[in-house]
């Protein structure tokens, strides 16, 4: 009896001293939890398909880094032969060596030198063995003003990458699709966001509805030559365009969609995988929101 309750007091006495050890770490948490609502991790499910894209030829644009590199890395782990672009040379070699992958090819490609994208495709073209199955019009750039304090410089930038470079872009792919006659599907994804789908104001979420809009208008136009034009519009994700916003640390809490959290690059490139493959071929002209139910206020 004696040795029981001796048990129980030392039991006790080592809960509170846990307790008390961990006091100042709770404290500092505390504010944390209160203000953001905790820490919440993401699971990614990764879809094994095989060598879905085994013979494919990839482009995606701004691809050294987010969402674009998750998706080259998604296209390469399924067999494809991926160019990533992008105007940073560092950070496409950055991202060559996390791949490394020999199917891997970079260019420092601009896509905002509209009077480039022959030259630079030309190239594209050879560095992926004469062959483009997919493109993948990911590059992008947020603005740096909102409304009502909005430069003419800042919308020539924003929409200079985001919206005048994917079209031309889009347009010099097509071309060399339409002039080389061959019954294999052709693809084109393009990234919109989350902000194409509420009211606009600034030039970043305009140029996301061009895309959105260009997606569903080439959808039309396009099918009937077998070339698929399909998006993604993400929600918060977390890659460097987000960085001055993720204040938040490794918490992935995120009080601005129903399921309180941002998403991982890695999700949307889950989503982008089944768009690449042919499981996707009769969905024609949509952009398909993955936001965690952002859009749906
Ligand atoms: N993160 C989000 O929350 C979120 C949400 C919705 C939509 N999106 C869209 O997702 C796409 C990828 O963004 P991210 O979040 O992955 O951000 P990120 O890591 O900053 O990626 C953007 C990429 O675009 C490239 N880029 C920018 N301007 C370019 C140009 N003129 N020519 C070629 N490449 C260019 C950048 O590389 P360089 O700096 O080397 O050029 C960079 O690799 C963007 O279109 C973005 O609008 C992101």
């Amino acid at each position: 009896m004696y040795r029981i309750i001796l048990n129980k007091v030392k039991t006790t006495l080592k809960a509170s001293i846990k307790i008390v050890s961990n006091f100042p770490r709770l404290l500092k948490l505390a504010p944390k939890i209160l203000i953001e609502g905790g820490h919440l991790s993401i699971n990614v499910a990764y879809v094994k398909y095989g060598e879905l894209l085994k013979g494919k030829h990839v482009i995606v644009t701004g691809g050294g880094s987010g969402i674009g590199m998750a998706i080259a890395r998604k296209a390469l782990d399924l067999g494809a032969k991926v160019l990533i672009t992008g105007r940073n040379h560092s950070k496409l070699k950055r991202a060559e060596q996390i791949l490394n992958n020999s199917n891997l090819k970079i260019l420092v490609w601009d896509i905002s030198e509209t009077e480039k994208i022959s030259e630079n495709l030309n190239i594209a073209l050879k560095l992926l063995d004469g062959n483009l199955d997919i493109l993948v019009n990911n590059a992008g750039v947020l603005s740096k003003k909102i409304f009502p304090n909005v430069t003419e410089e800042d919308w020539d930038n924003v929409y200079g990458i985001n919206s005048k470079g994917a079209y031309f872009l889009t347009q010099e792919v097509c071309q060399y699709w339409l002039g080389n006659s061959t019954n294999d599907v052709k693809k084109v994804i393009n990234i919109s966001s989350q902000g194409g789908y509420v009211g606009a104001t600034y030039p970043y979420r305009m140029t996301k509805w061009d895309i959105a809009g260009l997606t569903q208008g080439l959808g039309n136009l396009l099918a009937s030559k077998n070339i698929i034009i399909n998006g993604i519009a993400p929600g918060i994700i977390s890659t460097e365009m987000q960085k001055n916003y993720l204040k938040q640390g490794e918490n992935s809490y995120c009080d601005l969609n129903p399921q309180k959290r941002i998403a991982s690059p890695e999700e949307i490139a889950e989503l982008a995988a089944f768009l690449l493959g042919d499981a996707s071929n009769f969905i024609i002209g949509q952009t398909i929101l993955c936001d965690g139910g952002f859009s749906l206020k």
